[in-house]
């Protein structure tokens, strides 16, 4: 008997992803749902199968996947990404219908208290007046030594032997998430052309505790809206796990998973770790955002390992690295071909990764966008596949490519120099074990 072959969707974001739960964290790097969706059909995935998504930033793999049924994984390195992740569930949905109100209470009654107490010395102050900064921080406290319902019994078998610990409770990262946003909205943080980049505008705007309370009981009732109008259903059960985790180290077994649907960082410079930096100050401090910086895959920060370049990682990688080191152009040969060697070999080690933790025949869907460095083309596509072929993935498919307009390598105005007559690509490619 034939099976239907169903076609893979575009992963360009839509009108969809523009509202609800999409527009909680203003991420530029998120695919459609579309295009998971078309991907689980294309793998013809089943209920009792467990998605792996590496590079999972704002979880639209989890969410999709739970709204067909199937359970999940998100990695990712950036814990902000993660909250987020966490708390599009319908588990949320159904302990926000039970417990939202009270536990809210709760929270802003104790941040009046603790903004009391508390003497703060914090970097926040860098990016808001001390007043919001303060209130902000009290909030957190309060968050964080709120008391939430016991999350339901994890039931799948792989859970049992994972070594890292999940997010969080899921209620507790719900509210996190109104946090970081209240944060945003009332220190002005707006997003700059590049996303990396910010405007200050109210800085010099103080807010009492009743102020940000206040705020914040709205953002917290315009999210569980959200969930409440989002196609998801309030569910008993958890469908996908969030973890912050290193997908260069997975912490997972071998031939635990039965599909991965994907997408890396791109080599475009962009900085997604300096994004989440108001929240990632607001969680811990500098520090930490370096180390999540460092460990962020194509982030412009050249770690202190010298790393050589590998054979394996194909004739294409080869060739660019060369083009890039004998380049005219200001630092190519110090800067930034290190920062390039840097992403291949990343990209090298977690592609290993998802070959360790899949099944032997499933396969991963990953989807990659081609650049430029300067005048030079970056296929990514190719460089992926290459890398594949060499880690001993059977088959090594393209089954589907169209061109891009909005490429973010277009949000830096300086290498408009370079960008005439430039063609972006962004291409599916199937990778099977
Ligand atoms: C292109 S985005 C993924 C977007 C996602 N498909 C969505 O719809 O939101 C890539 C993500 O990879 C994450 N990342 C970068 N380096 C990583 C690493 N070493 N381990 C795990 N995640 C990493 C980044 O933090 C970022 O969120």
């Amino acid at each position: 008997m034939s099976k239907t072959v169903s076609t893979l969707k575009s992963a360009k974001r839509t009108k969809v992803e523009r509202g609800g739960v999409h527009a909680w964290h203003p991420y530029y790097a998120g695919y459609s749902e579309q295009f998971v969706r078309s991907a689980i059909n294309y793998l013809q995935l089943c209920p009792n199968d467990i998605i792996l998504d590496p590079w999972s930033g704002s979880g639209t793999t989890g969410y999709v996947c739970e709204m067909e049924g199937i359970y999940s994984v998100g990695l990712d390195v950036n814990p902000v990404m993660s909250y987020f992740a966490q708390a599009k569930s319908g588990l949320v949905i159904k302990l926000l219908d039970e417990y939202r109100i009270r536990l809210q209470e709760k929270i802003v009654n104790r941040a009046i208290t603790i903004q009391k107490d508390e003497e703060w010395d914090h970097e926040l102050y860098n990016f808001m007046t001390s007043s919001l900064a303060q209130n902000i921080l009290a909030l957190k406290k309060s968050i964080y030594l709120t008391k939430y319902p016991e999350l339901p019994n994890l039931a799948i078998k792989i859970f049992n032997d994972i070594n890292t610990p999940l997010i969080s409770n899921s209620i507790k990262a719900f509210f996190l998430c109104a946090l970081f946003r209240t944060a945003r909205k009332l220190s002005g943080y707006k997003k700059g052309s590049n996303p990396t980049w910010f405007k200050k505008i109210n800085l010099k705007k103080n807010f009492t505790i009743d102020q940000v309370n206040h705020s914040f009981t709205e953002i917290c009732h315009q999210m569980h809206d959200d969930l409440k109008n989002s196609p998801l259903l309030s569910s008993e059960i958890i469908y996908h796990y969030d973890y912050v985790a290193d997908s260069r180290k997975i912490p997972f077994r071998q031939n635990t998973f039965d599909a991965t649907i994907t997408s890396p960082p791109y080599l475009t410079r962009i900085d997604y770790a300096i994004s989440t930096q108001l929240e990632i100050l607001i969680l811990k401090d500098s520090q930490y955002l370096r180390q999540i910086r460092v460990n962020t895959m194509g982030s412009p920060v050249i770690t202190e390992n010298k790393i050589q370049v590998n054979n394996a990682w194909g004739k294409t990688c080869t060739i660019i690295l060369e083009h890039i080191k004998n380049h005219a152009s200001k630092a190519s040969k110090t800067y930034y071909w290190k920062n390039i060697v840097q992403y291949f070999d990343d990209a090298y080690k977690i592609l290993f990764q998802i070959y360790r933790v899949l099944k032997k025949g499933k396969s991963a869907l990953i989807v990659v966008q081609s650049s430029y460095y300067k005048d030079i083309e970056i296929p990514l596509n190719k460089v992926y596949m290459e890398m594949a072929l060499s880690i001993g993935f059977t088959s090594i498919k393209e089954p589907f490519k169209e061109v891009v307009k909005n490429h973010m390598a277009h949000v830096n105005s300086k290498s408009s120099t370079y960008k005439k007559n430039k063609v972006y690509y962004e291409s599916v490619i199937k990778l099977t074990k």
